[in-house]
């Protein structure tokens, strides 16, 4: 593995460690709003059922290579977090993170550290939107953590 590909693979097992972590914690509400959960499984299973689909007219034989799914991939992301804000929901949030580890888990269970192949951008700027809502997984985290460290210090 080359550098640029231990840092992805570093990333995604920072991603996952952390949203373990942090879907124990409940869900902070939306302003105003509550987030109605009930409403949000049902509509990011929407989103599941779509990327299924897109994944369905992709060979199986290229599910672990991401330059064939990149861009299903980046829509089904979008989707989730489209609907989490229909429903007055944060994203990213548990419920979405643990639903996408799920469908990580149906598709990608095959795959092999060796065989995924995280980097082969034929195209720059899709590696960069796909990457996009990790790095917003880990500002979301970090803000959370820091503002429940500062109303320990508030209170
Ligand atoms: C949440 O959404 C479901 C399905 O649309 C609805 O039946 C339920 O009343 C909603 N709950 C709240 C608290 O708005
Ligand atoms: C992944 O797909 C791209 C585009 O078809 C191809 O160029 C590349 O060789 C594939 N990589 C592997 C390891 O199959
Ligand atoms: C993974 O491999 C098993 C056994 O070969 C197969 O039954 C299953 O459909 C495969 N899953 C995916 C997502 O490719």
């Amino acid at each position: 593995m080359d550098s640029h590909e231990r840092m992805v693979v570093k990333l995604l097992v920072v991603w996952v460690l952390a949203t373990d972590g942090l879907s124990t914690k409940p869900n902070p509400p939306w302003p105003g709003k509550a987030c109605n959960e009930s409403r949000l499984q049902w509509e990011v299973e929407i989103c599941g059922e779509e990327f299924k689909q897109d994944m369905a007219h992709i060979n199986p034989q290229h599910w672990c290579n991401l330059t064939h799914f990149m861009s299903e991939y980046h829509l089904f992301t979008l989707c989730t977090e489209t609907k989490s804000h229909t429903v007055h929901c944060y994203w990213p949030n548990p419920l979405v993170e643990s639903y996408i580890i799920l469908v990580h888990k149906h598709f990608f269970s095959n795959c092999t550290m060796e065989h995924v192949v995280w980097v082969d951008p034929p195209d720059n700027t899709l590696t960069i939107l796909i990457f996009i809502p990790i790095f917003l997984t880990m500002a979301m985290i970090t803000l959370v953590v820091w503002c429940s460290k500062k109303s320990d210090i508030l209170d």
